[in-house]
């Protein structure tokens, strides 16, 4: 038996200064649209922001329902709306950020498997890399130069026709 390991690569940052003006921009898109977030049930506010390739950004968050599993993250809800709209255009950038229903976060919050899942499909699709930065809460914030590497070993559509 071959033993295997998989790494995930990330910069990390100690703050928000650190980041570039552009990416900076976006976090603050990111967090606005944090506090426009539906989320009555979880009281869980998260914003997403991303910059397309034609230097437009478009924004989401999450959208809950008395239904719950109805609900989407905000992730999806900007990445669907991105793709709907422009579906040409490549997403360079994606900011996450969140926030609890008392106080600002320490740690930056993780995307979940659906949510990178889908990254991964249209990283793929769009044959260039999509920059995912977490960055909710006060200290520090993650950097990861492609968004394939959050989801190793990933599911794609050619396995459909094997
Ligand atoms: N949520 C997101 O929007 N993105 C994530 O990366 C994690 C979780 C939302 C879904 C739900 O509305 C709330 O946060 C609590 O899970």
């Amino acid at each position: 038996m071959k033993k295997k390991k998989l790494e995930i690569q990330y910069k990390e940052l100690a703050s928000r200064e650190e980041l570039s003006k552009e990416d900076f921009e976006l976090l603050k898109k990111s967090e606005e649209a944090r506090e426009r977030a539906y989320s009555p049930y979880s009281k869980f506010k998260v914003g997403a922001a991303l910059m397309l390739s034609n230097r437009k950004i478009v924004t989401g968050n999450n959208q809950e329902n008395a239904s719950f599993p109805v609900g989407l993250c905000a992730e999806r809800v900007a990445l669907f709306a991105a793709h709907s709209q422009f579906p040409d255009e490549k997403i360079n950038t994606l900011v996450i950020t969140a926030s609890g229903s008392e106080k600002v976060l320490e740690t930056p919050i993780s995307p979940c498997g659906s949510c990178r899942q889908v990254f991964t499909e249209f990283e793929k699709e769009q044959g260039a890399p999509m920059r995912i930065i977490l960055a909710s809460g006060k200290g520090k914030i993650l950097v990861f130069e492609e968004a394939d590497t959050l989801l190793p070993l990933s599911f794609f559509s050619n396995q459909l026709n094997e």
